[in-house]
């Protein structure tokens, strides 16, 4: 099986953020081993709920820390996380009444997550941090 690996493309240079954003590639990881191990419903709930806790503390972090160096696009930022919330509680509403493919579309969003959010959006305030020193 071809887990995720993290990559420099990821990478913000920023450690305690990174450390974040490899969680999120771990909690990938680890929802495809368990999914090949056969536990279907283990491995979604397991996602769900590391992605609900990780989503609460990483997305809030990551403004107050946008907060602290006065990134000027914090607004448009917070809001690109407001929809990713919602879509989360969207498609977990979904899941817990039935439909399994919800959980399809939340995998695919945290993918998009990592390879276009981390590596374009979040990129944007790294850049503003590292420009502004
Ligand atoms: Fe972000």
């Amino acid at each position: 099986m071809l887990l995720i690996e993290w990559n420099k493309e990821l990478e913000l240079g920023i450690p305690e953020i990174d450390e974040q954003h490899k969680k999120l590639v771990d909690m990938l990881n680890s929802f495809y081993t368990e999914l090949e191990q056969g536990h279907k419903r283990e491995a979604a709930e397991h996602f769900l709920k590391e992605l609900e806790d990780y989503l609460i503390y990483h997305l809030e972090f990551e403004e107050k820390f946008m907060e602290e160096i006065g990134f000027p696009d914090l607004e448009n930022h917070k809001r690109t996380h407001e929809m990713f919330k919602k879509l989360y509680l969207e498609e977990k509403e979904r899941y817990l009444k039935g439909d399994e493919k919800a959980i399809r579309e939340i995998i695919a969003f945290a993918f998009s997550w990592l390879f276009s959010h981390i590596m374009k959006t979040d990129k944007k305030y790294a850049k503003y941090l590292k420009e502004k020193d």
